[in-house]
């Protein structure tokens, strides 16, 4: 198996790429793209930690080749916020960088699954899946737009309230990664009941936590080691899933559009991407509501991402 991180040598890409490379199966090819002139250091730098997994590094006019077989594409490649931006302020700078990279996935490597890390993923999924069907490869089972973070955050967040192992807590977390287009089902945290109260304060924490971290940071990036963690989970979802093992992650990624043409809910991983779209049963008022709300938002970003690849 051959993975790629586009964007390896950033904030995300270096703490994704070391997790990656303690934890993918033996004899999995890790390769590292990134513009950056650190890149072939940081591949030098993991290839010292005694695993099987082989890093290579590549660097400006190595895209190609550090595509080229690869099984499944990981892309955190572009520009983080800095207090006082939305999500959607990095459009501008990152859906050339998506339209570009994800080209090259299509000249490359048609067959990988891709998973898009870059904000704004509400968006520059939808970037990807018009540039994959303009190349005439789109498959709508192996694109991913990356949300497993705020899943693992909304566990966090719900163990903390209630004193609880996160290890032991899942929260189904459904729609868009941005503001109210991510919605935390509440009511389907198995064993947990929650007050109105704390439904409303724990969902508006869920849904800003990454602005916390982009004002803690004060101007130095926004969230990369959680980030890396939650990219690294449902990248080796995937590789278990290739390899035959049932797996289920929630991702943002085309469904039967009953709700947007994107939305995250939980997948069935299998030898080729999406098995099959789980359905997320039924909403309390408060997220119906909440759904309700902010779908037009998430159809808008979906918008601006079909409008931009087809300019
Ligand atoms: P960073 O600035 O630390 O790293 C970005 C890397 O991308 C840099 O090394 C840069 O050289 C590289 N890059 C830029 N253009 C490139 C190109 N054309 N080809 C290859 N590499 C290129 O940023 P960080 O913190 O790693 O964030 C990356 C992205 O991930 C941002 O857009 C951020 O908003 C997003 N993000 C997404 C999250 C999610 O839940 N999906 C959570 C946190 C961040």
């Amino acid at each position: 198996m051959k993975v790629a991180v586009l964007g390896a040598a950033g904030g995300i890409g270096q703490a994704l790429s070391l997790l990656l490379k303690t934890q993918l199966p033996a004899g999995t090819d890790l390769a590292l793209f990134d513009i950056a002139p650190v890149t072939p250091g940081v591949a030098v730098d993991l290839s010292h930690i005694p695993t099987a997994v082989n890093v290579k590094g590549y660097g400006q006019d190595g895209l190609a080749t550090a595509l080229q077989g690869a099984d499944i594409v990981l892309i955190p490649a572009g520009v983080p916020r800095k207090p006082g931006m939305d999500r959607s302020d990095l459009f501008n700078m990152n859906a050339g960088i998506i339209k570009n990279l994800v080209e090259a996935c299509a000249d490359n490597c048609p067959k990988a699954c891709i998973a898009i890390i870059t904000n704004p993923v509400n968006t520059t999924v939808a970037i990807a899946a018009e540039v994959l069907k303009k190349k005439g490869v789109y498959d709508k089972s192996k694109l991913f737009g990356v949300t497993t973070l705020d899943v693992i955050r909304a566990e966090t967040f719900v163990a903390e309230l209630k004193g609880l192992n996160p290890e032991n807590v899942h929260v189904p977390v459904i729609g868009g990664h941005s503001g109210t287009t991510i919605l935390p089902l509440l009511s389907q945290v198995e064993g947990i009941k929650f007050s109105d109260d704390e439904v409303k304060q724990l969902t508006h924490r869920i849904q800003n936590a990454g602005t916390e971290v982009v004002e803690a940071k004060a101007g130095g990036g926004s969230a990369t080691l959680s980030m890396g963690q939650a990219a690294a989970r449902f990248c080796l979802s995937l590789a278990k899933a290739m390899q035959g093992e049932a797996v289920t992650e929630y991702a943002y990624v085309e469904g039967d559009g009953a709700d947007a043409q994107f939305f995250a809910q939980a997948v069935r991983l299998g030898t080729n991407g999406v098995v099959e779209i789980l359905p997320y049963g039924t909403l309390s008022e408060f997220e119906a509501k909440a759904k309700a709300d902010m779908l037009a938002s998430l159809k808008g970003d979906i918008q601006t991402g079909i409008e931009f690849a087809n300019q």
